[in-house]
């Protein structure tokens, strides 16, 4: 936040020279005098729906509507954010992030490059749902390119419960986005007082407020209401990919192994014209010989397959426990199976259908 005070004494076009000299919008009174002039960071929320927008009718039961309270009535809750930004609202969708889908995806997208565009503001904050935040933040992630900063948010508890965590994520989250500190961080997630990067962070517990974690990495930084601090430099320049025009976006699926996987599933599965698969596999990305040959022959008639891992951390590498050379794999690297199937989604509508650009472009993220 920029206040400047300009002296009383100071002349109306001495007042003025100061604030352009210092970038900032003077006020004038109606009789004709500089008298104060406060420039706070404009920020865009662009609210989704989910938990933080819950409502249930007793504050201890369990059940609530995600989705029951608008943005605008998120913000206005919380005065406090009156002192740290000039914020807009807008309702994108009021939905629980388990039906989140492509056509969202799209609108959000749009909404963001115009509002960057234009310079509409400095910062967004997109509140959403946790259940699949992540996904949300790696897609924007990897179609948007800005120096601006780009940061979800979200509740654990719903807005009426004992405890609830929204307001506090809220406004850390629009603290965050209103530094200039957090320009050239990429897409983040700002959730119980850490900053995380959108590659890396994911959802790892049902109900606690803590379920943000970055996996592989750790956060990128921590928030407080009265400090933001980056502990991690800024994020090196990824390739930022068309965003698709349309959607749906191409079929890519999912395929959780286990012990005793079978071929049946992945047969039936690329009769239904899937343009991916994306293998959960056990340990290294790995499955039981059946579902390799499988696997191998879905290649061969055309579906990029690609091989994360179903444990959570780690990575998944080429050409060790599986031949991927000689089966023309991919692998995801650090990527969990569900953002390793939004990148190879936005790969294949942005036409890149050659093997060796997939693969480069899983290895392009750190
Ligand atoms: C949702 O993802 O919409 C429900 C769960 C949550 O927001 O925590």
């Amino acid at each position: 936040m920029m206040i400047f005070k300009i002296p009383v004494k100071a002349s109306s076009a001495a007042a003025l020279a100061i604030c352009m000299m210092m970038g900032a919008t003077p006020a004038i009174s109606m009789n004709n005098q500089v008298h104060s002039i406060q420039t706070l960071p404009r920020i865009l929320v662009l609210a989704t729906g989910g938990t933080i927008s819950g409502k249930k009718n007793g504050m201890s039961e369990i059940g609530y509507n995600a989705g029951g309270v608008t943005g605008k009535q998120l913000v206005e809750d919380i005065p406090e954010l009156a002192k740290l930004a000039e914020i807009n609202v807008e309702q994108i969708a009021n939905i629980g992030s388990q039906d989140m889908n492509d056509a969202i995806w799209l609108r959000l997208a749009k909404r963001i490059q115009d509002a960057v565009a234009h310079n509409e503001a400095d910062g967004i904050v997109i509140t959403h749902g946790t259940d699949t935040m992540e996904e949300t933040a790696f897609f924007l992630d990897t179609v948007i390119r800005t120096d601006k900063p780009i940061i979800l948010t979200g509740a654990m508890r719903p807005s009426t419960a004992i405890g609830a965590d929204g307001p506090a994520n809220l406004y850390e989250a629009i603290e965050v986005a209103a530094n200039p500190k957090a320009k050239d961080h990429g897409v983040m997630i700002v959730m119980n007082d850490t900053i995380h990067a959108a590659r890396w962070a994911s959802k790892t517990h049902t109900t606690a407020v803590e379920t943000f974690q970055s996996i592989n990495a750790g956060p990128i930084g921590y928030v407080d209401p009265a400090s933001v601090r980056f502990i991690e430099p800024k994020k090196q320049p990824v390739p930022s990919y068309g965003l698709p025009t349309t959607a749906p976006l191409p079929a890519v699926e999912i395929l959780y192994a286990h012990s005793g996987m079978g071929a049946s599933i992945i047969n039936d599965l690329i009769k239904t014209g899937v343009k991916g698969i994306i293998l959960a596999g056990v340990g290294d990305g790995n499955s039981s010989k059946e579902a390799m040959a499988a696997l191998n022959l879905a290649v061969k008639q055309g579906v990029i397959v690609v091989r994360s891992s179903r444990t959570g951390s780690g990575f998944v590498n080429r050409n060790v426990e599986v031949n991927d050379d000689k089966n023309d794999f991919v692998v995801s690297y650090d990527l969990s199976p569900q953002k390793a199937r939004i990148l190879l989604q936005i790969l294949i509508a942005n036409g890149k259908n050659k093997l060796s650009d997939i693969q480069a472009a899983f290895e392009a993220g750190f």
